[in-house]
């Protein structure tokens, strides 16, 4: 038997239209599994390359927007990928640039881990939770202070949650994923001086790419990483090692 084979499985994955979420959502599907490719914006690209996927409609404006999908629906795995950023000087962060991005990166992910739990808990079936945390769990970046809590706030709930339900079957792990080139880091690409230094410090000499993280997902997401727990992997071509 495949330990990375998904068949049978039904996964979630938020922010599913672009960029890592994409990826990650055509690896799960790759892997055999049906993935349910939930967001804000336009699926269609998604669909066409996840080989049996189907769309929801979820926007974190309310980041309580997934606490309804769990109960009618069998889903094994949950990757919590939304997310967003906002850059400023700490002296001039404003309380909605806070707000914001606290409420989709951090408050939207426990209770869509605490739904998905809910429902695992009450069948008794187990399942994977996969986090999308940052280099920004570890380090403390700079003009991104809600994004750097948000961040460091993941990284913990990921072990406080693993913690609680580790001997329930629900296996809670997070993914750290380096400087990729994704919608997220183009003003940073677009930046000569900054995307110098980011280049100059990765040991792998390159930005990765948001296919990067499939492999990791589907790990995280299989019978492989059963005894994972409270994992923060980082998918960084080395810059954490440096
Ligand atoms: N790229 C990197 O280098 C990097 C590094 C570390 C961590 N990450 C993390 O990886 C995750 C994916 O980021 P990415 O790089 O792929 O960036 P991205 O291309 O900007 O994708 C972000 C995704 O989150 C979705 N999203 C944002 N706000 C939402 C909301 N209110 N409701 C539902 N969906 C929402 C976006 O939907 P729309 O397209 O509709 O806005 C998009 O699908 C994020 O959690 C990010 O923090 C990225």
């Amino acid at each position: 038997m495949n330990p990375f084979d998904l068949t049978g499985k039904r996964a979630l994955v938020t922010g599913a239209n672009t960029g890592i979420g994409q990826a990650i959502a055509v690896a799960l599907g790759n892997a055999g599994a049906q993935v349910v490719c939930a967001g804000r914006s336009g699926m269609d690209e998604t669909l066409a390359l996840v080989p049996n996927g189907t769309a929801l409609k979820l926007d974190f404006a309310d980041p309580m927007a997934a606490t309804g999908v769990f109960a009618d629906q069998q889903i094994d795995i949950l990757v919590n990928n939304a997310g967003i950023i906002r850059r400023d000087d700490s002296v001039d962060f404003s309380e909605a640039d806070w707000d914001d991005v606290m409420d989709v990166n951090l408050k939207a992910v426990f209770f869509t881990c605490q739904a998905f739990a809910k429902a695992a808990l009450a069948r008794g079936s187990g399942g994977k939770i996969v986090n999308i945390a940052s280099l920004l769990s570890f380090q403390g970046g700079i003009r991104v202070p809600s994004y750097t809590a948000s961040k460091h706030g993941v990284a913990g709930l990921t072990k406080l949650m693993a913690n609680e339900w580790a001997a329930k079957g629900i296996n809670v792990n997070a993914l750290a994923p380096g400087y990729i080139s994704t919608n997220n880091t183009t003003a940073l690409r677009a930046d000569e001086e900054r995307n110098k230094a980011i280049l100059d410090r990765i040991p792998a000499a390159r930005w990765g790419d948001a296919s990067d993280m499939g492999g990791a997902a589907v790990f995280l997401a299989s019978s492989a990483a059963n005894y994972v727990h409270g994992a923060v992997l980082n998918v960084d071509g080395g810059w954490l090692a440096r």
